[in-house]
């Protein structure tokens, strides 16, 4: 079930309408799931219990409770991130190498993690403002492609030229965090430069381009600095076919192996 159309009307999640819409869909999507499985009781129930927006998560949350207590099966609270941390074990076609470095990026998140084992994380960086998933929707809302803004502005920047607009990214000091609230003022201030004459897929491209090559910079460096041999990639964004072109170049230019999930369990999912 997907809430996408009902929030394209306010550009945004609206928590409110996004709980309410939780509760409408939760035991129809749990039945036809389990139809679909052909399962009539689990054996267990896991539930993604933090963190995200409160409404939806209690709803989910109370669902599993109480479906867990009537069948009496094991409850399994899950993070938000590591459901997208271990999504890459979905579809591992070849055996994934325990430590190895994550970058996960999502409407909330940016981190480049060290996962040493299925439960055990090191966060080696994260973005010191908005998240990667914020700068394409923000940039999407000011290029006037709307929402969900990440799927929109891929799909226009396909016909754009990426060197048109160059877009500053900021690379803090620091070897590893992620800035990009300022690539939000330079795309809004180059609506403003170029009013009705900007190209919209060239901005588009440029957009997606800058957002990429910031990524993949931290992740050299952090390739470069703990000579881990394994990369995935994770997270909404990580759907983004740009972002994951460009990252299986810097894994085959260091020599490492690099998995993502397939796109469709890239965003937010229940697989994982
Ligand atoms: O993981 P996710 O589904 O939800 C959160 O946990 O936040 O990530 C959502 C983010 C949104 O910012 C959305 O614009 C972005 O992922 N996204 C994309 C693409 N598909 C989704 N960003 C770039 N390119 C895409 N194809
Ligand atoms: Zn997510």
């Amino acid at each position: 079930s997907s809430q996408a159309e009902l929030h394209q009307q306010w550009g945004g999640v609206v928590p409110e309408v996004a709980s309410r819409a939780h509760v409408e869909a939760m035991l129809p999507v749990v039945e036809t799931a389990l139809n679909l499985a052909e399962v009539k009781k689990p054996a267990a129930i896991a539930v993604t219990n933090r963190p995200g927006l409160i409404g939806g998560l209690s709803v989910g949350v109370t669902t599993a409770k109480a479906l867990a207590l009537a069948w009496q099966v094991p409850l399994i609270g899950v993070h938000h991130l590591e459901g997208h941390i271990l999504s890459v074990l979905a579809d591992a076609t070849e055996a994934l190498q325990f430590p190895h470095l994550c970058l996960i990026v999502s409407g909330g998140h940016t981190e480049l993690i060290k996962v040493q084992a299925p439960g055990r994380y090191t966060v080696l960086s994260e973005t010191i403002d908005d998240a990667a998933g914020e700068a394409f929707d923000k940039g999407a809302r000011l290029l006037g492609l709307g929402y969900p803004g990440g799927a929109r502005v891929q799909e226009r920047a396909t016909h754009g030229n990426p060197k048109r607009y160059p877009l500053p990214i900021a690379i803090p000091n620091d070897p590893y965090h992620f800035s990009f609230s300022g690539l939000k003022t330079a795309v809004l201030r180059l609506t403003q430069k170029e009013g009705e004459c900007l190209d919209v897929p060239d901005a588009a491209a440029s957009l997606q381009a800058a957002i990429v090559g910031a990524l993949a910079a931290k992740v050299e460096g952090a390739l470069e600095t703990t000579g881990l041999k394994t990369l995935t990639l994770v997270g909404g964004v990580a759907a983004n076919l740009a972002l994951r072109a460009r990252l299986k170049e810097t894994a085959n230019k260091y020599g490492v192996s690099f998995h993502t999930p397939d796109p469709s369990l890239c965003t937010d999912n229940a697989a994982m």
